[in-house]
């Protein structure tokens, strides 16, 4: 796939030959146009999922398949106001400001100030122009936050533990905070701080693979290739002010949280630690995947697919 932006006397150049744009404007989506040394091409403009895959990226992106999932088990709806942080190359901003429409919020944050524009040129260029219920804060969530009565809050990002407390006080009593998190140590401290606050309902956690098929004639199978890991998701609700949770049903394992799990939480500098010491150093800011990475640097607003 090759994404492309028409404009009145440019050609598009590949190994198969070049199209010159004239041959596509005017024309409807769908057509078929060739190249010189006669490759045919199906033109047509770039769904979301195209654009966020192709669209020029600062920090690494929320993959398709877990926006997906962020949209449906974070419950996003029209008209919902949601918090997001970091915004960084603007995937998932573009994601949620679709589902909550013109009438919702999405208020994102993002602490690089070099991310947020390209947050900012990425989704305003989907949405040709400033999209009327978006807001983009450039600085640290944890100080800047200033919204109440938030229905959502996601967090993409390397700490999100120590976004806890001001989540918190964004939510709406029933409102819902969602994570991303790329590894398994990232995954472990951001529940087990979760559970430690007492303002969140027992957190659910998982992650999701896709594995994409190959269907031709009687050879119809798994394709060979799959993307291996992207990340994981948790979802936790914040209960009412001055609740106490109720007990959870299954307990947990004996020896979870025995001298081990204390060991190694003390050397990490217990539940306060500051991020840098327990964050883990290689792979934790999600690496593209390879499915992510070729037309990286191609801002789109058309398509040609051949
Ligand atoms: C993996 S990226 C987010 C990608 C984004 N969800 C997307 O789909 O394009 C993580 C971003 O979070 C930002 N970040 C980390 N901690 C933050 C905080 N406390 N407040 C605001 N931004 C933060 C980083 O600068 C980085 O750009």
């Amino acid at each position: 796939m090759h994404t492309i932006t028409l404009h009145e006397g440019g050609t598009f150049h590949s190994h198969k030959g070049k199209v010159e744009h004239s041959d596509l404007i005017g024309r409807p989506e769908g057509s078929v146009v060739r190249s010189n040394t006669g490759t045919a091409y199906v033109a047509l403009r770039p769904l979301l999922i195209d654009y966020t895959l192709s669209m020029k990226r600062g920090a690494t992106i929320v993959y398709p398949k877990d926006a997906a999932q962020v949209l449906v088990e974070a419950d996003i709806f029209p008209g919902a106001r949601v918090v997001e942080a970091g915004a960084g190359s603007g995937a998932m901003s573009s994601w949620l400001l679709r589902a909550v429409g013109e009438k919702g919020m999405v208020h994102s944050y993002e602490r690089r100030a070099d991310f947020a524009e390209i947050a900012r040129k990425n989704v305003e260029r989907f949405y040709g122009g400033p999209h009327p219920a978006w807001k983009l804060t450039v600085g640290d969530l944890v100080e800047e936050l200033d919204e109440t009565d938030v229905d959502r809050v996601f967090l993409d990002m390397l700490a999100p533990w120590e976004c806890l407390d001001a989540v918190a006080g964004a939510l709406i009593p029933g409102g819902l905070l969602c994570c991303y998190v790329a590894t398994t140590t990232q995954l472990s401290r951001v529940v087990e701080e979760l559970r430690e606050d007492e303002r969140f309902y027992e957190p659910r956690s998982w992650e999701t693979m896709l594995r994409t098929w190959h269907v031709e004639g009687l050879a119809v199978r798994p394709d060979h290739r799959m993307i291996g890991h992207t990340g994981f998701l948790v979802v936790a609700r914040r209960l009412a002010d001055g609740v106490e949770a109720p007990e959870r049903r299954r307990r947990p394992a004996k020896g979870a949280y025995g001298q081990d799990y204390e060991a190694a939480r003390a050397a990490a500098g217990g539940a306060a630690a500051p991020a840098a010491e327990v964050a883990p150093a290689a792979g934790a800011e999600r690496e593209p995947t390879a499915q992510e990475s070729p037309a990286q640097d191609s801002a789109a607003q058309d398509t040609a697919a051949e």
